[in-house]
């Protein structure tokens, strides 16, 4: 027999999460990367906190897990309220991202099983970060059934392990339904979908508010810039004569930081990756290759940051003599969120006495994706000590935790009431 629903507290919310940072813990940070054996202990982790709370954890084909009450039948013919965030991290990352959304969406599902109402159900996607494959979103993407079946060949990792190869682990120990893309729905049908998440920026800390509603989330664009010259020796070159890659990479580094400066905010610029070949004191660098980002709240804005960016690459190439190759690897428009729900989470914060503004997001999230599919979705944030995110020094006050979680719960407590699914 399930347990009852019952109430939680601040130690709930913040035990499980300190539970779940140990997954994957790689001191400093949190390395849980999509289908490795960390992200795959945590998500056999959270189904059995998941049972122990009365609900179900059924996971889709790739990974994305639903929790549920186990009278809901996760089968894609019904509909739900969803609740959560993704279980992935960035390469020694935080404790809080990600992980603060998926444990209150446990949380929450659980508190609210079995209510009259709209069915809400807990979500944790398989993968947002883009940490480890490409993929753009491929967690949000599959959990709405927007992933084909090429796209698992096509995806690779950084060591070429395909995202076929890597789910096979996943499907092998259960982790992962052994249905493929195409052949299975949805699971769930999102009615509205709801994530809590630490702002990640210093927005609310300064202004010493405990509630962030998101009302857009920045976009970004991802390029790998190839760039290929003249491998030569170091002695005898003169440097009159080198077509040296490496050099042209670290000025095509500074023209993005440039031109994000001279754009001004909320445009940023980052290159997270540079390496070239073949790599030793004694050799001119021949071939370079660089990661390139763009993030930008405005569509035409970014738009016209990418095409001044690639023509500003060109040219340094071009004036350096070497060739140059740009890809896009992966990409998302800025997004909307739903105004409806926002002005449903400002009454539920007045109502709780908890002070909150409207923001935009830097950062992308899983909402970019059941928004864009036309899906009302919310995206809320609490703060972040001193605005640090993606790095081992992420920090949010359990209080500040527990604030966020009081009012995702009652904004669901009451969508839930209104029914319709
Ligand atoms: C996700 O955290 C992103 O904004 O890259
Ligand atoms: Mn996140
Ligand atoms: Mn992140």
């Amino acid at each position: 027999m399930p347990t009852a629903a019952r109430e939680f507290t601040a130690h709930d919310l913040v035990s499980r999460l300190e539970s779940l940072s140990e997954f994957g813990a790689t001191h400093p940070g949190v390395t849980r990367l999509v289908y490795d054996a960390s992200w795959r202990a945590a998500h056999r982790w959270l189904r059995t906190e998941a049972e122990t709370l009365g609900l179900a954890g059924t996971p889709d084909w790739a990974g994305n897990l639903f929790l549920h009450d186990p009278a809901f039948v996760a089968d894609g013919s019904r509909a739900a309220l969803l609740v959560g965030s993704h279980l992935d991290s960035v390469v020694r990352g935080g404790r809080y991202d990600g992980a603060y959304g998926a444990i209150a969406g446990l949380l929450i599902a659980a508190a609210l099983r079995g209510a009259s109402g709209t069915p809400v159900v807990g979500f944790v996607t398989a993968e947002e970060e883009d940490s480890r494959f490409h993929g753009g979103m491929m967690g949000g993407r599959s959990l709405l059934g927007g992933v084909s079946e090429d796209e698992l060949d096509e995806v690779k990792d950084a060591d070429g392990t395909s995202w076929r190869e890597a789910l096979a682990e996943a499907r092998a120990d259960g982790t992962a339904a052994a249905q493929t893309p195409d052949s299975s729905r949805p699971l769930v049908r999102p009615l509205r979908v709801l994530e809590l998440h630490i702002e990640q920026g210093p927005v609310l800390e300064a202004e010493r508010l405990a509630l962030g509603i998101v009302t857009h989330i920045a976009g970004y664009r991802r390029w790998r810039a190839r760039f290929d010259g003249d491998a030569r020796h170091s002695g005898t070159t003169p440097m009159s004569h080198r077509r040296d890659a490496l050099v042209c990479s670290a000025e095509v580094v500074l023209a993005l930081e440039s031109l994000a400066r001279e754009h001004g905010e909320p445009a940023v610029g980052t290159a997270g990756r540079i390496a070239a070949g073949p790599g030793l004191f004694n050799v001119v660098p021949g071939d370079s290759d660089v990661w390139l980002e763009l993030r930008h709240s405005d569509h035409a804005a970014l738009d016209r940051l990418s095409r001044e960016l690639e023509e500003r690459v060109a040219a340094i190439a071009n004036r350096r003599g070497l060739t140059v190759s740009m890809e896009l690897v992966s990409s998302q428009a800025p997004q909307p969120l739903d105004s409806g729900l926002a002005d449903r989470a400002e009454s539920v914060a007045r109502d709780l006495g908890v002070s909150s503004r409207r923001m935009v997001s830097g950062a992308a999230h899983d909402t970019m994706v059941t928004a864009r599919a036309g899906i009302p979705s919310l995206l809320l944030f609490v703060p972040s000590r001193a605005g640090i995110s993606h790095s081992p020094d992420e920090h949010t006050e359990p209080e500040a935790l527990w604030t966020g979680f009081r009012v995702g719960l009652e904004l669901c407590r009451r969508l839930q009431a209104e029914g319709g699914a």
